[in-house]
């Protein structure tokens, strides 16, 4: 049996809908393609498999079919045209918490089995705050809020790390403005966010990076590719390079099992005890 290689578990979570998970998730993972990393990305968002979209990809089967036994992981997960490993529209997520003890280890298991060893698995998290994107976030070692400059944005921001907080999490939280001026404005939006978490919850998050505003985004969308790999040269693939590069930066899971199993373990004891 070969050796489990380390892996990191990142989140992507905003609170608030539409502010751009998504385009980050999708390109933060095929950024780390071209890096040449092993990239899985699991489309946490219940109903609209959005992720399918910005890569191209089509897929008969998801999650949920592996959670009833019908397939296993290996069966459906989609190798997209960006290099970057998908796990379908995960409508099955929200059902964990009713799994058997015996259902839940065949999970574990599924996970455990896959036949590629992966170095990052990212998550590509629902809108809201609903007890299962907070169990996603738990059991990730590190989570992406991504927020834009407005009022209700910021508010959802806030909101998703005071629920992470109430659960114990303070670690690993990392905030990335999208849609911003430039690198001052980040900032800006950053350090006044970071302030009120400092004085209202006692923590504080860190920096990501940030993204700027930027007309060939939509663009990539039309495409149905990532824009690191339709337009490489636009300014926000640089900065989706850069944001791959923090992400290379962060901590992996060096748990003996291997991180995915790791990470089902936690999310299912997260739903056990809710
Ligand atoms: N930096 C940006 N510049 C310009 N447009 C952007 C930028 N980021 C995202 N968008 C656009 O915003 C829209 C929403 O983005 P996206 O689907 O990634 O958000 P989301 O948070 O995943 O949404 P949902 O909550 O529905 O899952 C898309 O049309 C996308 O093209
Ligand atoms: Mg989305």
């Amino acid at each position: 049996m070969s050796l489990k290689k380390p892996i990191k578990v990142v989140g992507v979570s905003s609170g608030k809908g539409g502010v751009g998970k998504t385009t980050i998730s999708v390109n933060i993972a095929a950024a780390l393609v071209k890096q040449g990393l092993d990239v899985l990305l699991l489309d946490g968002d219940l109903g609209l498999a959005n992720v399918q979209l910005a890569l191209g990809a089509v897929s008969e089967y998801n999650f949920s079919h592996v959670l009833s036994g019908e397939k296993t992981l290996d069966d459906v997960v989609i190798e997209t045209v960006s290099g970057v490993d998908l796990v379908p529209g995960a409508s099955g997520l929200k059902d964990l918490a009713s799994l058997s003890e015996r259902e839940t280890s065949s999970v574990i298991q599924a996970f455990s089995s896959l036949t590629k060893q992966y170095d990052v698995f990212l998550i590509d998290t629902a809108a809201g705050i609903s007890s299962s994107v907070v169990s996603l976030l738990g059991a990730c070692q590190h989570r992406i809020i991504v927020l834009k400059d407005d009022p209700s944005s910021i508010a959802d921001a806030y909101a998703t790390i005071k629920v992470l907080f109430l659960e114990g999490i303070t670690r690993g939280i990392y905030l990335l403005p999208n849609e911003v001026a430039g690198m001052e404005h980040a900032e800006q939006l950053f350090t006044n966010l970071n302030k009120v978490i400092a004085k209202f919850l006692g923590f504080e998050t860190s920096y990501a990076g940030f993204v700027k505003h930027d007309d060939a985004i939509p663009q990539a969308w039309k495409k149905a590719m990532p824009i690191v790999s339709c337009f490489p040269n636009s300014e926000s693939a640089r900065e989706f390079r850069k944001l791959a590069n923090f992400v290379t930066n962060l901590n992996s899971n060096m748990d003996d099992n291997g991180g995915l199993q790791f990470f089902f373990n936690q999310l299912h004891s997260a739903y056990r005890s809710a």
